[in-house]
């Protein structure tokens, strides 16, 4: 297995679990949107204002292409990226892809003076997170692994991660193994 790849709605702790993470199996943290935002020269909310939701999808998607045959990273993914199914395709083929999940009243907690999210411009902040929760929930339903991230803190969140990844390892090897024994004894 190449990376773990964290995903989930915004405020879910991607960031901050996924440096931890990283730190803890002595591995490189990356976070998909400050590659963006280095390469573009500008932030997010710059990128929507000036040339619209499209074209940072588009800088998402080249992205995650990319991201997919790196080696030993832990990567953050912006929050709408793997809605596109090819995106959670293509960075689930060889990656460990887990989806933060979290209850709808700590997201707004968490959220509620958040000025650097674009999607969260809104009147009814609450609304409109308990909306886009709702519209993303089929998509984030077929990631295949989830931690619940509301009751938990940092450390019990990477060590549920850490422990999902050696379980991945095994099985990875095992299968590994069991391609060798069936081609040694053909
Ligand atoms: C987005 C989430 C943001 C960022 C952009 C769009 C989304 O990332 O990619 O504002 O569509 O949910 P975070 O989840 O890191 O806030």
């Amino acid at each position: 297995m190449k990376n773990i790849v964290l995903t989930g709605f915004m405020g879910t702790g991607k960031t901050t679990i996924g440096q931890e993470v990283a730190r803890q199996l002595d591995r490189s943290f990356v976070d998909l949107d400050n590659v963006i935002e280095a390469r573009q020269g500008c932030s997010i909310r710059q990128i929507f204002e000036q040339d619209g939701e499209a074209h940072f999808r588009k800088l998402e998607a080249d992205l995650c292409r990319e991201a997919a045959i790196w080696e030993n990273h832990v990567i953050a993914t912006g929050g709408g990226a793997l809605v596109n199914a090819e995106n959670l395709a293509v960075l689930a083929a060889q990656n460990l892809v887990i989806c933060l999940d979290c209850e709808p009243n700590a997201l707004w907690e968490r959220l509620a003076a958040a000025t650097d999210r674009p999607l969260l411009d809104s009147a009814d902040r609450k609304e409109r997170i308990l909306s886009l929760l709702q519209a993303r929930q089929p998509a984030y339903a077929k990631i295949p692994h989830h931690v619940d991230t509301t009751h938990l803190t940092t450390d019990e969140i990477s060590a549920e991660i850490i422990s999902l990844y050696n379980h991945q390892q095994t099985n990875d090897k095992n299968k590994g193994q069991t391609t060798n024994d069936r081609n040694n004894t053909r």
